[in-house]
């Protein structure tokens, strides 16, 4: 086991033949804007020949000295790739030592179907089935023994990558998917504790020290709940928060693992759609204060996000469609329908490439320059979801893109508040360049971020006012 995330460290594919791991590895790579090494084609380019004909020159042995030394070199180049790596790699101890530095993915595959793809191929291994099958069982308990988490699609290799684990009724197994052995703390709200607290208390069994409930909603984001919240808290440094519940209980619980001992590991396990494919991913934590929201917080990411889908089985459909807002935000930046699962691997896949928020991670905030000016003016009396609707709208809007989508499934209507105090916030909130404003649009070719003249972007805000 190397370590629990991809974050500036090398994400390393590895699986047995016929897995599919050169394209599952060059789409991710590309997905997080990152190099991509075919540890096979890169040793045949430097050999100039190809591997049926090492291993007829050199012996497996030979083939593996080679390959290994190839792989050590890769590993030591200090811009995080994606690298795929031959089957039998991983049957090289010095290989497997350096992939505990690395964050290993293993790309699965049944016998049968591995052994449709390469028959009749000239691979050295793939001669005979029955050897073939041998050598199959024979490495499994190598790649689970290297690994630190399975993925065999896109999204699943971003999601494992980013430390999400996404499985129905995993809250029943939070035990085992808080990583260590330390003890543990659970943070979470009233209504989530009555809900499902007593299944997460149960699942964390003796690793389970203290139990904190906060006020549900925003009232959870207050500075005097987070001091609290320091003080009853009794972890060592190998402690670690779980917090169960929305994105108020994951901004909270994330904040103070950042903050308690200066810096406790922590798990993030949200109930809500917001949580599940935005507040929880991505190691943003925050709390409010009186000058504003989420003034005061830090970059800490979760050791771990287990994404329950069967959780939001109880949500509130007010509180369902705030989630909507950003799921559909995020497939417009996708260009694509996606479900939660998809939208947490977007997510995942943007954080990743930019944990700091300096580039590709702003992208997030479409819409959002809109939506945030409306909900000041509001005086923070219309909910989220509703206000990123009409952010959506109006920042479409801007470069003529089809507002159809968002029509129809968020039906966002004009609220009644007052333009000028919704104008002076936007700016106050907003980066300029001399009489522009710069905003993240939506082209034909995906999202940019762009200043655009003032007057626009006011007539823009202004159709949002009923
Ligand atoms: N850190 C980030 O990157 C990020 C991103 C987006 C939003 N946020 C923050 O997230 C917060 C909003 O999150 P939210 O919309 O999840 O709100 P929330 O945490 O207040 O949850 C909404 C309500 O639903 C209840 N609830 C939660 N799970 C439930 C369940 N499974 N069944 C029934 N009720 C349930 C909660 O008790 C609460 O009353 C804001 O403070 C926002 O700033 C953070």
């Amino acid at each position: 086991m190397g370590q629990l995330n991809a974050l500036g460290r090398h994400l390393v594919l590895v699986g047995f033949m016929g897995a599919g791991k050169t394209t599952l590895g060059r789409a991710v790579a590309e997905r997080l804007d990152r190099p991509f090494l075919d540890l096979d084609a890169a040793i045949e380019a430097r050999a100039g020949t190809t591997i049926p004909e090492l291993f007829a020159d050199r012996g497996e042995a030979g083939f593996r000295a080679l390959e290994a030394h190839a792989i050590a070199v890769a590993l030591a180049s200090p811009e995080p790739a994606v690298l795929s790596l031959g089957g039998g790699a991983v049957t090289t101890a010095e290989t497997r030592e350096l992939l505990q530095g690395a964050f290993v993915l293993w790309v699965g595959i049944d016998a049968d179907l591995a052994w449709e793809r390469v028959r009749g191929t000239n691979r050295p291994n793939a001669q005979n089935e029955t050897a073939f099958r041998a050598l199959f069982d024979a490495r499994q308990s190598l790649y689970a023994e290297v690994a630190d988490a399975r993925g065999n699609d896109v999204d699943g290799a971003l999601l494992a990558a980013a430390g999400v684990h996404h499985e129905d009724g995993a809250l029943d197994r939070l035990g085992e998917l808080v990583p260590g052995s330390g003890p543990v703390a659970l943070v979470t709200d009233t209504t989530v504790m009555g809900i499902h607290g007593a299944r997460a208390q149960e699942a964390l069994g003796s690793r389970l020290t203290t139990t904190h409930t906060l006020p549900s909603g925003e009232e959870a984001k207050r500075g005097g709940i987070l001091e609290s919240l320091w003080s009853e808290l009794r972890l060592d440094r190998a402690g670690t928060i779980v917090a169960l519940g929305g994105g108020c209980v994951t901004d909270v619980g994330g904040f103070a693992a950042a903050t308690y001992l200066r810096g406790v590991s922590w798990v993030a396990v949200p109930t809500t759609l917001v949580g599940q494919v935005d507040a929880a991913i991505g190691g943003k934590t925050a709390i409010d204060i009186p000058e504003g929201k989420n003034l005061v917080g830090s970059f800490h990411w979760p050791a771990r996000v287990v994404l329950d889908e069967l959780l939001l089985g109880t949500l509130p459909e007010r509180e369902l469609r705030q989630g909507l807002a950003e799921q559909l935000k995020t497939g417009l930046l996708a260009g694509r329908t996606l479900d939660v699962r998809g939208a947490a691997a977007y997510k995942s896949g943007i954080c990743l490439q930019d944990p700091h928020d300096h580039g590709p991670r702003r992208w997030l905030n479409l819409g959002h320059t809109f939506a945030h000016a409306l909900e000041a003016a509001a005086d923070f009396d219309l909910p989220h979801g509703e206000a990123v609707a009409l952010g959506l709208l109006a920042a479409l809007r801007v470069t003529g893109h089809d507002t159809s989508l968002v029509e129809r499934e968020l039906d966002p209507k004009p609220v009644s508040v007052d333009i000028d105090r919704a104008w002076e916030a936007l700016l106050r909130d907003k980066k300029r360049t001399g009489d522009a404003i710069n905003l993240v649009l939506l082209g034909p070719d995906g999202p940019f971020v762009e200043p655009r003249p003032a007057d626009q972007v006011r007539r823009e805000l202004e159709r949002l006012i009923a």
